[in-house]
């Protein structure tokens, strides 16, 4: 995997989960490591790209040569990718982002009080920055990501269409989170594809090379 398929090429890799602040100490996130992402963006660079690696917070070092931008909440995504992408030839959605945010979130610690009553959150959806970076008019080749629990064959070709994306992937098993080796599955508008399971490294590098000849 020498060759620089994607010389002169810019990419936009979003990876890791968000954070959503319910107040100064606490908040609501889920189980992404990024270790997916940041294999993206590593195989990306690899290949010749310019990578911009847009992450949430993960415990992960930034690959080599790879210019990384640290964001908490999926509002901070979207901006970062939004103020970003006009100069992208590829943008990888590979963040686990948040479907809501606290809208009613507090300035200071919530307390106990002696009644035991529990605070009411309140929850508002956030932007999805894929399907709006797809719908941009001059918009970058869009790669999205699906992790469903279920009926993976149908749900993957549906999402990928409802995002108006050229090419979806689908995590197969979906106990992937924070482990090294993943199993995949590509659906673009020919049908789909497996890549058997490897490390997410070496998924990563045919991934990259498939959206390379795509281009
Ligand atoms: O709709 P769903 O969350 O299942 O779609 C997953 C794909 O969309 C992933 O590629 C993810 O990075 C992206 N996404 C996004 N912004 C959101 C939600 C999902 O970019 N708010």
């Amino acid at each position: 995997f020498h060759r620089k398929v994607l010389a002169g090429k810019r990419v936009l890799v979003t990876a890791g989960p968000t954070f959503e602040p319910i107040d100064p100490v606490r908040g609501i996130t889920n189980l992404s490591s990024g270790k997916m992402g940041y294999a993206i963006a590593r195989a990306a660079r690899e290949a010749g790209a310019e990578v911009t690696l847009v992450s949430g917070p993960t415990a992960l070092t930034t690959p080599y040569g790879v210019h990384r931008i640290n964001v908490q909440t999926a509002q901070q995504m979207h901006d970062v990718v939004i103020s970003h992408i006009r100069d992208e030839d590829v943008f990888i959605a590979v963040a686990a982002v948040a479907d809501w945010k606290v809208v009613n979130a507090s300035e200071q610690k919530l307390k106990k009080n002696t009644e035991g009553d529990a605070p009411q959150l309140q929850f508002e959806q956030n932007p999805d920055i894929l399907a709006e970076v797809a719908a941009l008019p001059h918009k970058p080749f869009c790669v999205g990501f699906a992790a469903e629990s279920e009926n993976l064959l149908q749900y993957g070709e549906e999402k990928r269409r409802k995002k108006g994306i050229p090419l979806l992937v689908g995590n197969i098993g979906h106990q992937t989170f924070g482990k090294d080796d993943n199993e995949l599955v590509l659906f673009d508008e020919r049908g789909h594809r497996r890549l058997p399971l490897a490390s997410k490294q070496n998924l990563a590098r045919q991934l990259i090379a498939e959206i390379a000849e795509r281009l």
